[in-house]
């Protein structure tokens, strides 16, 4: 069952019900200032940082769903009626409603009592603001006298200080309203230089600013006293709660159309010119002025919402691809493209699943999502390479996270989670393959912040592999230390007590329990530093990895294969897990996946082994699963992995972000139809027609879907946030349709199914315009490039002589 239909000419999702399983939601903004929208308005709005700058207030895992938003309620004079145009929170029956999510915007229409309200959200390109673009259609044959109300709940800034520590928050609140404008300045009296505003394009009738005088004791968003009365109280908050509120009265004639425009934003003051007068305690609004003055005019509001269009139609526009399959041809020119660029901007810290409070940027997550990201745009690409290289520890390990406001490793986490340094190797090989920018490896970055400290960014990659031929176990496969990348495998933590972290308790030495599938990461890692260090011209270090890749694979065929699969790891007793000799977790999907991706097995049948071994034991129609059989209780030498019911998460859930990997690793044995099979089970869009078992949003890849051990079986979890978006733009892009950008140009190397006749595409590369078209000719992969109609060896594209702008490519597979 669908709840709305793709619009992929607009490039828009459309809700066409509002009640939709879980609240399917949209981000706003994409630079500093961002903001969650549901398809029923809710949502919360931050500043670079979802925990210390949060502007609104949002109530995570409420009854009903989804408390806290943009809400407007429009209430009819005539009989004192009054609804929400989103639905929620009033939740009166609309008479039409439809949500559009679309790139960086979301749109709410609905029509009730014959009145049409359409609210336009977005946050204009480089500003600190949202905009809420109001506009009311009477559709009636008569006039209509219309109350607006608008709201939202402001949250003092640091959101877990906001909503625990209220014996000290609720005597802080502080606002101003001055001009019509409603400014929110909690803490701007002491040591903050930056504070938040709201305003409507409209003359007010009223306004709110206290949330008790505008909803009453005792009472929700649903009916709130004052649009219920349809008069504000012009509330001044003192403490407790503050929001925003305006009231405005709109007259329409039978017919007429109105557009009204509120904007919310944020912004800061240099801390010598923090009040006006100076030795006032007055926000100095000099600043902001001329931005609200900007905002509130339709003109300049129409103009920033086509500049917004025009952003996302380049990015977009970096690759284009046309395929016999709608539903790949959806994700990879649209939406997983669109999440992509959510991962890299949010990581693992704010959705509808992750509070904000919790998690910053991980550094291996961030390093990831960097593959799905970097051909849209290398030069942020570049500055987070930077960004994170420069949390590196000076022994070559990371930091597991860090706080995107300061862009400092995370403390409370720390580090040790022993497969963190190799990613980075793997971004910045992906960044220099996209873009040839290899003077980035000669940048000073430091190590731990610490000024003083920086060494090339070369040394951080050759610091970040030595972390691991640092740390060999007993059978000279690397250690695991806290997790690797399965962040719940925690053999090092033995823990019995409730409330414990898995990551950050450990009780062992770590000396024993090792890891395949860093061992299989080493060995993809090493092999790009191998040849990073050959183009240049570092000999000797050329050498030194391409032996550490090979003497790592000996170690795994060694210690790591099963006969049939490759093991996962050894516990800390030294037993191994991922083997026939286990009674549970016998096989694991993450070292066949990785190990084959980084060729172990390929040329001599063991990684086809491995594969049937895969779609044997774990796949299943919604996915492969992660590991069976599943844990049926905890073991205390597992950790957090054997700590959930058997089929969700880690425990042998459908963990979304591991299959691109088994993808990419049929595509290395040439088996396209089956690489694309398990492409097609987990693309959202296909499995749109399933959504009231599946829940989460249709345009999105979720972190997981309950596996076959679940009573749930098909119903995903954590939509938005999940490594899933980049692997699988990765393994789609690169790997099955073979578009591969390399270090000496654009590669075609398509495994695509047999029953395709080819597929087209454009892909900007290195500023030149590729316009690649394959057809197949026979069942097999082996390829013939024509480049502008000359035959070219191999399958690389030589780059082309300065100022070629458009390169047409063929491509014929046999
Ligand atoms: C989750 C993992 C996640 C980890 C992060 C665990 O509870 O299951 O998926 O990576 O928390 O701390
Ligand atoms: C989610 C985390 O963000 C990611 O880093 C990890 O690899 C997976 N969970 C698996 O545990």
């Amino acid at each position: 069952m669908k709840y709305g239909h793709f619009d992929d000419a607009a490039r828009e999702y459309v809700i066409t019900r509002p009640d939709t399983p879980l609240p399917w939601i949209n981000y706003l903004g994409c630079e500093a200032y961002f903001g969650l929208i549901s398809n029923t308005a809710g949502g919360y709005s931050f500043y670079k940082d979802a925990r210390l700058r949060r502007l609104t207030r949002y109530r995570y895992n409420n009854a009903p769903y989804d408390m806290g938003g943009r809400y407007i309620y429009l209430r009819d004079k005539a009989d004192g009626k009054f609804w929400s145009p989103s639905w929620m929170p009033v939740r009166s029956a609309l008479d039409e409603y439809s949500c559009r999510h679309g790139m960086g915007y979301t749109i709410i229409r609905s029509v009730s009592h014959q009145i049409e309200a359409e609210t336009r959200y977005f946050v204009p390109m480089g500003e600190n603001l949202e905009i809420w673009e109001l506009t009311l259609t009477n559709l009636r044959k008569k006039k209509a006298d219309i109350s607006v109300f608008s709201a939202v709940e402001f949250c003092l800034w640091d959101a877990l200080d906001d909503s625990t520590n209220f014996q000290r928050n609720f005597s802080t609140g502080q606002m101003e309203i001055v001009d019509e404008v409603i400014y929110h300045k909690t803490e701007y009296r002491e040591r903050r230089d930056h504070f938040a505003y709201f305003a409507c394009s409209e003359k007010l009738a009223g306004f709110d600013t206290q949330r008790e005088a505008f909803l009453g004791i005792y009472r929700g968003w649903d009916s709130p006293v004052v649009v219920e009365a349809g008069d504000s109280t012009n509330s001044v908050a003192h403490g407790w709660q503050p929001i925003g509120s305006h009231h405005l009265k709109v007259h329409l004639e039978a017919g007429e159309t109105r557009k009204i425009v509120f904007i919310l934003g944020y912004q800061e003051n240099p801390r010598d010119a923090k009040f006006d007068p100076p030795g006032s305690q007055t926000i100095n609004k000099k600043s902001v002025k001329p931005i609200i003055a900007k905002y509130l005019q339709p003109k300049n509001v129409e103009a920033a919402f086509v500049a917004l269009g025009d952003y996302w139609n380049e990015l977009l526009g970096k690759l284009q691809v046309n395929t016999p399959d709608e539903h790949a041809n959806r994700m990879v020119n649209i939406w997983n493209a669109y999440q992509c660029m959510i991962t890299f901007n949010m990581s693992r810290s704010a959705s509808y699943f992750e509070s904000g409070i919790g998690r910053g940027m991980g550094y291996r997550d961030s390093n990831q999502d960097l593959l799905g990201f970097v051909h849209m745009i290398p030069e942020r690409a570049r500055e987070r390479i930077l960004d994170l290289a420069a949390t590196q520890l000076k022994n070559g390990g990371a930091f597991h996270q860090y706080q995107p406001l300061t862009k400092r490793g995370n403390n409370d986490v720390g580090s040790g989670f022993n497969d963190d340094p190799a990613w980075l190797v793997l971004a910045v090989a992906a960044y220099l393959k996209e873009t040839g920018d290899w003077a980035i490896l000669e940048v000073p970055v430091q190590y731990e912040n610490e000024a003083g400290s920086e060494t090339p960014l070369y040394e951080h990659l050759q610091r970040s592999l030595q972390y691991t031929t640092d740390r060999l176990g007993p059978n000279e496969l690397p250690l695991i230390g806290r997790a690797d990348w399965n962040d719940c495998l925690n053999l090092n933590c033995f823990s019995d007590t409730p409330g414990q972290s898995f990551q950050t308790t450990t009780n062992k030495d770590g000396k024993v329990a090792e890891s395949v599938f860093i061992a299989g990461l080493f060995v993809l890692a090493a092999k790009e530093m191998a040849e990073i260090a050959s183009h240049c011209q570092d000999g000797r270090e050329t050498i030194k990895m391409q032996r550490a890749a090979q003497q790592m694979e000996k170690t795994v065929w060694k210690s790591g294969w099963d006969g049939e699969w490759f093991r996962r790891a050894y516990d800390d007793f030294g037993h191994v897990l991922g083997s026939k000799e286990n009674k549970e977790g016998q096989i694991f999907i993450e070292p066949q996946g990785i190990c084959i991706w980084a060729g172990l097995g390929v040329e001599d049948g063991r990684a086809q082994k491995a594969l049937d071994s895969v779609a044997k034991y774990l796949a299943t129609p919604h996915g492969i699963v992660l590991l069976q059989p599943a844990f049926s209780q905890y073991y205390l030498h597992l950790g957090e992995i054997s700590s959930y019911p058997p089929g969700y998460k880690e425990n042998a859930g459908i963990f979304l972000h591991t299959n691109p990997w088994i993808m990419i690793a049929e595509t290395k044995i040439g088996r396209g139809d089956q690489a694309f099979d398990y492409y097609t089970r987990i693309n959202p869009s296909k499995r749109e027609e399933i959504s009231e078992i599946h829940k989460c949003e249709p345009y999105v890849y979720p972190q997981m879907i309950a596996g076959k051990d679940a009573p749930t079986h098909g119903e995903a979890k954590n939509s938005w946030l999940s490594g899933t978006a980049a692997m699988n733009f990765v393994a789609i892009t690169q790997a099955i349709l073979g578009i591969q950008p390399q270090y000496d140009g654009l590669e075609i190397k398509p495994v695509i199914p047999s029953s395709w006749q080819g597929y087209e595409a454009v892909r900007y590369f290195r500023e030149v315009r590729y316009e690649i078209s394959v057809s197949r000719k026979g069942t097999g992969n082996h390829v013939s490039l024509l480049v502008e109609g000359t035959p070219v060896p191999g399958t690389l594209i030589p780059l082309p002589e300065k100022g070629v702008k458009i390169l047409k490519v063929s491509a014929q597979i046999e």
